[in-house]
């Protein structure tokens, strides 16, 4: 009797240290969806490929490894930093600010973006929190006019986010909005925190010159391995969002993803997606979300994946869908178009909120199968069909899942991805840290603008229209 007692509790604490373990490994990776269209042995071999891209990362001897500061961000972020955004949410709310624009773009807004739009309720205002809006991240005139008129109707603050200090895009949104608030308020310069280089920068200078409140985006990260610096802190703490749980859900996931091994979340998605690119020549990742307060998430790993690894003629080109909604004009393509590409669904085991399927007498709709069922029910259902039916249509599946949508896990997505996009590059051969292509465009533009100092390549660039 006693032996058996004795053994029950073994089979008990192996099952609890056995859940324990998994609740630590808070992003799964489920490859299964592969395995159909690759050969065991050659997983390995990329395995073992990834474990080597894993020790560069980590003995921080690779390409690019002055920009490695991202990786202890979630242990590093001094608990002042966040009581200095919690100061100015307090003093903003005294001003009876109600409108925050966060002006930035690339790295330096959609890690902020993406966390906001998550988290935020899709229709009502956030409860006690000011409306948080973007600009700077385009050059269109209707939408910084449009802009302006809600600003006008508000009592306005603006976060201004540029690593450079340099980037035209938010400078030009930000004179306008700076240009408003000088001379509308008294007190404009107390409604403009400034987040740049530490050092130098026209908005470095602009800020000490205007005695703004600033804060410095580290060195050592670069715009796209940015949120969980100021740039994404001090937004995501004015929006009324716990940002102390985010950390600590990217130190948790940092915690498991350090750990070399096979097993490891990070390794096994970079070997699976180099395997399907380089060996089934498979240039797309489609990364799709069944889950519409995640589209934002599809944004912020697109610049990730774009910009880390779209270098010297390699990389997979990222693409994002919202499922179910994209299944009614992609769904088609995915299904039956160019075998090009792969799928990796960021899938959401529990949802926050609760609508059930009513019964109905007349059952016009023939939806009374699933009276009493939840929604999600079927968006899961959805999910697997979806799933098996791309299978079937040669797209090989990656599924990476996360317990629910709150800032705890959102703070393990952006560790995960930013962890494993490190490996993946380095795997390709590619510093993942640099971005030279995106200076193409801007030379072009500023000869087009007749910017001074460009007057020889506006000659050469006329003279090719
Ligand atoms: O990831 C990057 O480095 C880029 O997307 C930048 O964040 C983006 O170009 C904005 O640059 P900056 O912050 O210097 O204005």
């Amino acid at each position: 009797m006693f032996g058996l007692f004795t053994k029950l509790k073994k089979i008990t604490e192996k099952y609890v240290i056995l859940q324990s373990l998994k609740f630590q490994e808070m992003i799964k990776v489920n490859i299964e969806g592969c395995r159909p269209f690759v050969k065991a042995e050659e997983f390995e071999q990329y395995a073992d490929k990834a474990l080597d891209a894993f020790d560069v990362l980590q003995s921080e001897k690779g390409a690019g490894n002055d920009f490695l500061g991202w990786k202890t961000l979630p242990v590093d972020i001094p608990e002042s930093l966040i009581k200095d955004c919690e100061a100015i949410r307090e003093d903003w709310k005294k001003r009876g600010v109600n409108l925050v624009v966060v002006i930035g773009i690339g790295g330096s807004y959609l890690g902020a973006r993406c966390a906001i739009e998550a988290l935020s309720h899709q229709f009502l205002p956030q409860e006690n929190a000011p409306r948080v809006v973007f600009a700077g991240n385009n050059l269109s005139e209707d939408y910084l006019a449009e802009l302006m008129d809600l600003v006008k109707k508000s009592n306005a603050g603006c976060v201004v986010i540029s690593k450079s200090g340099t980037t035209t895009e938010p400078a030009v949104a930000f004179r306008v909005v700076k240009t408003y608030l000088e001379e509308t308020y008294k007190d404009a310069g107390k409604r403009i925190v400034a987040i740049t280089d530490g050092a130098k920068g026209a908005l470095k200078t602009l800020s000490v010159q205007e005695g703004y409140r600033s804060f410095v985006v580290p060195d050592n990260v670069g715009g796209r391995f940015s949120v969980l610096t100021p740039v994404g802190i001090l937004p995501i703490v004015l929006a009324g969002f716990d940002i102390r749980a985010m950390l600590k859900g990217a130190a948790d996931e940092r915690e498991s993803l350090i750990k070399r091994g096979k097993e490891n979340a990070a390794v096994q998605y970079a070997a699976m997606r180099n395997l399907l690119y380089s060996s089934l020549g498979k240039k797309v990742e489609i990364l799709a979300c069944f889950n519409p307060r995640l589209q934002y998430l599809g944004e912020w790993l697109k610049q990730l994946f774009g910009e880390s690894e779209g270098k010297e003629g390699k990389g997979i080109f990222p693409a994002s869908v919202i499922f179910t909604t994209d299944l009614h004009s992609m769904g088609q393509f995915i299904q039956e178009g160019e075998r090009v590409m792969f799928e990796t669904t960021v899938s959401v085991e529990k949802v926050n909120r609760s609508v059930t399927i009513a019964f109905e007498e007349q059952n016009l709709d023939k939806l009374n199968y699933l009276a009493g069922e939840h929604v999600e029910h079927c968006n899961k259902m959805a999910q697997l069909g979806t799933k098996l039916a791309h299978m079937d249509g040669g797209v090989p599946q990656i599924e990476i899942g996360m317990e629910q949508v709150d800032e705890y896990n959102l703070g393990a997505v952006f560790y995960f991805f930013e962890f494993a996009c490190g490996i993946s590059a380095y795997m390709l051969g590619i510093n993942p840290f640099n971005q030279p292509g995106v200076e193409a465009y801007k030379n072009n533009m500023f000869a087009l603008l007749r910017k001074p100092g460009y007057e020889k390549q506006t000659e050469e660039i006329l003279a090719r229209l």
